[in-house]
């Protein structure tokens, strides 16, 4: 069985838009949430084309409580309260710790670990007052678990740390509900945040791919597989999980 509707933050590109996408071709009333509204808005006539029963764009900065409010209070006057939500919307800001701005750290944990609080917050509230159960599912990564050198990727990785031990304790908190949080773990995926940096898109995508021990990066849409088993009823005995979707990077 499928949740009716379903939530996504980061709906207008990468894996955001491909779980919005996949949702939609289960027939689900879908709700794409992002900063960008052109691209939430082209993510949701995508989602109709693709099969949905309703689909609205809503402008959502994830790491702004009030933004965040009226967002899902947007997406259910227009497509109903979600049984479903992907809390994904992300950003990367690398360059070398000991040169590291504060206002930088401050955004990477406003967006990564922030925002993914005040999504599952709204979720959750919904959620419990209607008594129903439901699933979030949080994108985590690769970093929360490993190091990378080199990379200038300390904020980030701290925040998806956050996002990781944020998921374990939700989930013991909302299992009596019949609500469970999972996170999933992508890896290299070749979406506009993997590819976008200054160095030529192509460069970046082969300098992952040899890291992968699959030898190739991950498609949104094999991530967005990962996640709609979570989000969905087959996933039914699974909460407080991490599903890694890494082409093998952390075996
Ligand atoms: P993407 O850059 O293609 O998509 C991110 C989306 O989030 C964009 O539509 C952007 O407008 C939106 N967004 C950014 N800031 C926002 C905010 N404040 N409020 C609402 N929306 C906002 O990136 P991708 O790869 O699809 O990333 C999705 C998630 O996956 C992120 O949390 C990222 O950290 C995570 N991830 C990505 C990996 C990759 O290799 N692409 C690997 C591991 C994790």
């Amino acid at each position: 069985m499928w949740a009716e509707t379903v939530a996504v933050t980061g709906a207008g590109s990468g894996i955001g838009r491909a779980v919005l996408l996949a949702a939609a071709a289960r027939g689900a009333r879908v709700a794409a949430l992002d900063v960008d509204t052109v691209a939430a808005t082209a993510a949701a006539d995508a989602a109709l084309a693709a099969g949905a029963a309703d689909a609205v764009a809503v402008a959502c900065d994830v790491s702004s409580e009030p933004s965040v409010v009226a967002a899902f209070d947007a997406a259910a006057a227009a497509v109903g309260d979600p049984g479903a939500v992907f809390a994904n919307a992300g950003i990367e800001v690398n360059a070398p710790l000991h040169l590291f701005p504060v206002s930088s750290w401050e955004q990477v944990v406003a967006v990564n670990l922030v925002g993914v609080f005040l999504t599952c917050r709204e979720a959750l509230r919904r959620l419990v007052e209607a008594g129903r159960g439901g699933s979030i599912v949080c994108t985590s990564s690769p970093a929360a678990f490993v190091g990378h050198s080199g990379g200038g990727n300390s904020a980030y990785a701290a925040s998806k740390g956050g996002v990781s031990a944020f998921v374990r304790s939700a989930a013991l908190d909302y299992a009596p509900h019949g609500i469970r949080v999972n996170a999933v773990v992508p890896g290299a995926t070749d979406t506009a945040m993997l590819t976008t940096g200054g160095a030529d898109p192509d460069v970046i995508r082969a300098a992952a791919a040899i890291q992968v021990p699959l030898g190739r990066l991950g498609r949104p849409e094999e991530v967005a597989a990962a996640v709609l088993w979570l989000l969905s009823d087959e996933a039914s005995y699974v909460t407080g999980s991490h599903l890694v979707c890494d082409g093998g990077l952390l075996a």
